[in-house]
């Protein structure tokens, strides 16, 4: 792979309570002296190791991307703004570089959003008679203000989704279950599933984290157990097929998941395994509520059928994550069924949280009201 390496960091700071964000960021630009590149925190490595992986060039952040080194819907379309940056930065074709970027995983809408957003930020510019140099920047400004945007995002459905919590599960002391990585690894700020159980852990209201591991990549073990153990919270870790049980014993108050891309029905798809959950709360009668920002809200796509669902490698199944044939897990030449996400029709959720308040039931012209105040504020 061209121009990219891995660097150890300093070791992490012990756990706390009341760090919500991991120490390393999970994005940064950075103007080194022979050019500016994307950091990014190694999301393959966690929790065994904190490593930057540094990316000089579109290519190395394109397969940063597909091997999910950076990963988590806010965050790729921060990560595809930012990739179009160093392209126009580098001088590279920045048509080119939006194609690369935006088709490198193709479910999560923040990507090709992120992408469209810095290159029209691009167009427009030369358009207004910049030179190549001052395009670069109004491109690299259009990446840090998604950047931002994205953070802020964050604190208002953290704000609206304790809100709902309060709400919907009356007397307080929730017991959340969750599935993938929703926290500050994905996102500018503090994420969204998780930065809700975040702003009610801080409030003392949050009894228990329910942990899905999260087959068969793990996000939820490697990577929200290290985030809520950073945070402080009380959280245990099932496995995806104990949750079952866990719902029939009355343990779970409330499920929260966040998004890869809504469509303008409502229907939501997010990692493989949150729609058997959804099936599982409304038998249980426990609220199923998406938190996703309303860059997730995708009005192109009319429903759930209509969303392309990334198909992965059978080895993420059949292979022990990470170590290789070395450590098979089923025998050699085993066909493995992989879809990275699953699709919840918009009838088994309880509720959307954006950043511009939540939608509850769901509905078409709901959601088309609350991404309007996006567009219109
Ligand atoms: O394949 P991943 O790890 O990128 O999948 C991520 C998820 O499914 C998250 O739940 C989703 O992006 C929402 S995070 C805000």
């Amino acid at each position: 792979m061209a121009d990219q390496h891995a660097a150890p960091v300093t070791a992490s700071a012990p756990l706390s309570r009341t760090e919500a964000v991991p120490v390393v960021p999970a994005l940064r630009w950075e103007d080194l002296p022979e050019g500016p590149v994307i950091v990014l925190l190694d999301q393959r490595r966690l929790p065994a190791a904190e490593v930057e992986l540094v990316c000089t060039d579109v290519p190395a952040l394109v397969e940063a991307i597909r091997t999910l080194a950076v990963r988590g819907a806010p965050l790729l379309g921060v990560a595809g703004a930012y990739g179009l940056a160093l392209a126009a930065v580098r001088g590279f074709d920045v048509d080119e570089a939006a194609e690369l970027l935006a088709h490198a995983r193709p479910t999560a809408v923040n990507l090709a959003y992120g992408v469209r957003r810095a290159l029209s930020a691009h167009h427009a510019a030369l358009k207004d008679g910049a030179g190549a140099q001052e395009a670069a920047a109004a491109t690299l400004a259009a990446a840090r203000a998604l950047h931002r945007e994205d953070a802020e995002a964050s604190e208002r459905m953290a704000e609206h989704g304790l809100a709902l919590l309060q709400e919907l599960v009356p007397g307080g002391g929730f017991r959340v279950l969750t599935h993938c990585n929703t926290g500050a690894l994905v996102s500018g700020g503090e994420g969204t599933a998780l930065a809700v159980a975040g702003a009610a852990h801080r409030a003392g209201e949050l009894r228990r984290l329910w942990v899905d591991e999260t087959r068969p990549l793990l996000q939820g073990a490697r990577l929200t157990a290290y985030e809520a153990a950073r945070a402080g919270m009380p959280y245990t870790l099932l496995t995806d097929s104990a949750a079952g049980s866990l719902f029939s014993a009355g343990e779970v108050d409330a499920v929260l998941v966040g998004a890869d891309r809504i469509a303008a029905d409502g229907s939501v798809a997010n990692k493989v395994g949150s729609y058997p959950l959804a099936v599982l709360a409304r038998y249980h009668h426990v609220p199923f509520v998406v938190v996703a920002p309303t860059t997730t809200v995708d009005p192109r796509t009319p429903d759930g059928a209509s969303i392309e669902v990334e198909q992965r490698s059978g080895l993420e199944v059949t292979e022990f994550p990470g170590s290789g044939a070395s450590a098979p897990l089923a025998p050699l030449g085993t066909q493995a069924y992989n879809p990275a996400f699953d699709i919840t029709p918009p009838e088994l959720v309880t509720a959307i949280v954006t950043e511009n308040g939540v939608v509850s039931p769901v509905t078409e012209e709901g959601l088309a009201e609350l991404c309007a105040r996006s567009r219109s504020g």
